[in-house]
């Protein structure tokens, strides 16, 4: 009849909605489902696209011109008893002094991108002393041990003898002495040295040494000589920042296998993003000689709240070939190699016997420290090196790149300056060379770069999750309902029938469906969110047509 139709066309109309808000809600599941697996992911890409350093990029400017002040504490082993250390034998006694604090200014200049994705430059650094920070003046008096002699005297112990001979009298000729009094000043950025004024005299031009007097950072203010050239990124994410090529070339020369004359570190101030614990970053610099492996020590907070990575250089960095076998190829010449804890740099340094060590000897055998009075036993958060990392976008946060530089002396009894200086590693300064933090407008981006990312997640995810359920929740709730419903309108349906009716009135009929409906219209338009269907649904309307 008619107005079974009409049920029919209602009922069937009414499921077919309720099944496409049902399909609605499974999809709106599935999406949040692909942004929670995935979302990491796609920020990871829109890291790598944003990141390589081109002349657009927001990282470019920040790299070329680190809006921050590096500072350099540097601390002077000032020797106290130096005569009575000569004549007497007894334990050399020294006095740490400082800090003598330089706040830097970096730059990188003469900058070129080259067509295969790399840029090369000039470090340009400017040191400028800072009295405010500092423990004394750059013209506090120091006793230091005499470098540029005790290297010529320890070079000779295996030449001919009467070439110590000779070395002796040209001493006694120019009057120097194991041991200079000289400013802090002058220690640092140069002081004329009688010997290398001899040396530069004398030495044919192709041998000369590339300065003419001596300082232990002599050279250092200003823009460097070394031509530069690190990858952008742009054809190679993992390999951002890292060095092509140091003067052209692409490896060390000194050592004695590919690993260990590998230059492919990062200056320190960017990693390639996407760091791992279990990974191994690496820096190089020059000084050091070689680049030096950091490893995952901790999850640290630095300034403005960034949460980071600490990486510090593992325990047997400077083994011995002991205990670290594979340092075995920074020892051409031995054995005998450097003793457990040091880093020989001698061929980095005109072969001066530098050894280099953390401050305090830390993570060398302690008997090194006690064979000179007067330093403290080393503390990890004072002497440690470390770097502080923002591991999705590789920026370094917080840096302390600390270094003790040691004269290993040789004793050597034919040149009778020296005759009574014994076999010993002997301290002459040490220096932290880092920043604390970065701007604040940096520190906030990158503090919302490493928030926002989890929190957008989870809202884009639980919150497709949430509508989905809950959309869902409400269709089957409705479907149920709707199918109880039928059961009983069926019944009274049937009931209208089977009675018998004394006026037959279709339009009481028509007023009782159209009632029932309206009830069901009302249910439904409290139940549906308005957002997806108006109250003018398609229920009632095709009731009350
Ligand atoms: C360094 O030690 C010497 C003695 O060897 C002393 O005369 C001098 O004052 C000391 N320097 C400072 C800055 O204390
Ligand atoms: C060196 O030692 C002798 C005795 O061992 C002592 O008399 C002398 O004072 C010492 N010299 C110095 C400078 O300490
Ligand atoms: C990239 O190009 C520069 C300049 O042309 C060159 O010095 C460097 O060796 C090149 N690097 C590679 C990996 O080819
Ligand atoms: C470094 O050079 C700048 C000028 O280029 C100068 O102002 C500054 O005093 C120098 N620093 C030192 C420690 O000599
Ligand atoms: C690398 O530099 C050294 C000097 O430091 C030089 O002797 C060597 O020839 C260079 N190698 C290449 C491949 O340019
Ligand atoms: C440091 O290295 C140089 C060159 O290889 C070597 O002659 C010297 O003996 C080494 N010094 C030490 C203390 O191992």
């Amino acid at each position: 009849m008619h107005r079974q139709r009409l049920f029919k066309k209602f009922t069937s109309s009414f499921l077919r909605k309720w099944w496409f808000v049902i399909l609605v809600s499974l999809v709106l599941v599935a999406i949040g489902a692909i942004v929670f697996v995935f979302f990491f992911h796609w920020v990871d890409l829109v890291i790598d696209h944003e990141l390589p350093l081109s002349e657009s990029s927001m990282t470019f400017q920040w790299w070329r011109k680190p809006p921050v002040n590096p500072v350099m504490r540097i601390y002077v082993y000032n020797v106290t008893n130096a005569d009575e250390f000569l004549n007497n034998g007894s334990k050399p006694i020294v006095e740490e002094l400082g800090p003598y604090v330089y706040v830097e200014t970096w730059e990188k200049v003469h900058l070129r991108f080259n067509e295969n994705k790399t840029v090369s430059f000039n470090q340009r650094k400017i040191f400028v002393f800072d009295p405010e920070q500092s423990a004394g003046t750059e013209d506090d008096m120091v006793v230091v041990p005499n470098i540029p002699m005790l290297s010529a005297t320890s070079q000779s112990k295996h030449a001919a003898r009467f070439l110590r001979l000779a070395m002796a009298s040209i001493m006694d000729i120019l009057k120097v002495k194991p041991f200079v009094e000289v400013s802090v000043g002058q220690l640092l950025w140069g002081y004329e040295d009688p010997l290398i004024k001899l040396a530069k005299d004398v030495v044919p031009n192709d041998q000369k040494l590339p300065y003419e007097q001596f300082g232990l950072l002599y050279g250092k203010n200003g823009t460097s000589k070394d031509r530069v050239t690190i990858f952008t990124g742009a054809s190679d994410i993992t390999r951002y920042g890292l060095i092509d090529r140091f003067n052209g070339n692409s490896s060390l020369t000194h050592w004695k296998t590919p690993a260990c004359n590998r230059l492919d570190g990062s200056d320190g101030s960017i990693f390639p993003p996407h760091i791992k614990k279990s990974d191994t970053i690496y820096v190089y610099d020059k000084d050091l000689c070689r680049i030096l492996p950091l490893v995952f020590e901790s999850e640290v907070e630095t300034a403005g709240g960034v949460p980071g990575y600490r990486f510090t250089p593992p325990v047997d960095v400077f083994g011995d070939t002991t205990e670290n076998p594979e340092n075995e190829c920074f020892c051409p010449g031995g054995p005998p190699c450097a003793p457990s804890g040091f880093f020989n740099v001698s061929l980095c340094q005109y072969d001066s016997p530098v050894l280099l060590s953390f401050p305090h000897f830390y993570l060398a055998p302690e008997r090194y420290r006690l064979a000179v009075e007067g330093i403290s036993p080393p503390k990890k958060e004072d002497h440690q090196f470390f770097l502080d990392v923002q591991p999705q976008m590789g920026v370094s946060l917080r840096a302390r790149a600390r270094v003790q530089i040691n004269l290993a002396v040789s004793q050597v009894v034919d040149i009778k300056q020296v005759a009574t200086f014994p076999d010993i590693i002997f301290p002459i300064m040490w220096f932290e060379d880092g920043i604390n933090e970065l701007p604040t407008e940096v520190t906030s981006l990158l503090s919302l770069a490493t928030r926002a990312p989890p929190i957008a997640r989870a809202a884009i995810s639980y919150g497709l999750f949430a509508v989905g359920a809950l959309l869902l929740l409400m269709a089957v709730g409705c479907l149920v309902r709707s199918s109880r419903r039928q059961e009983t309108l069926r019944l009274q349906a049937s009931n209208h029938y089977t009675k018998p009716t004394p006026t037959p009135n279709p339009h009481a009929a028509a007023a009782a469906a159209a009632a029932v409906n309206g009830k069901n219209g009302k249910t439904m338009e409290t139940l549906n969110p308005t957002f997806l269907m108006g109250p003018n649904d398609n229920g009632n309307a095709a009731a009350n047509s």
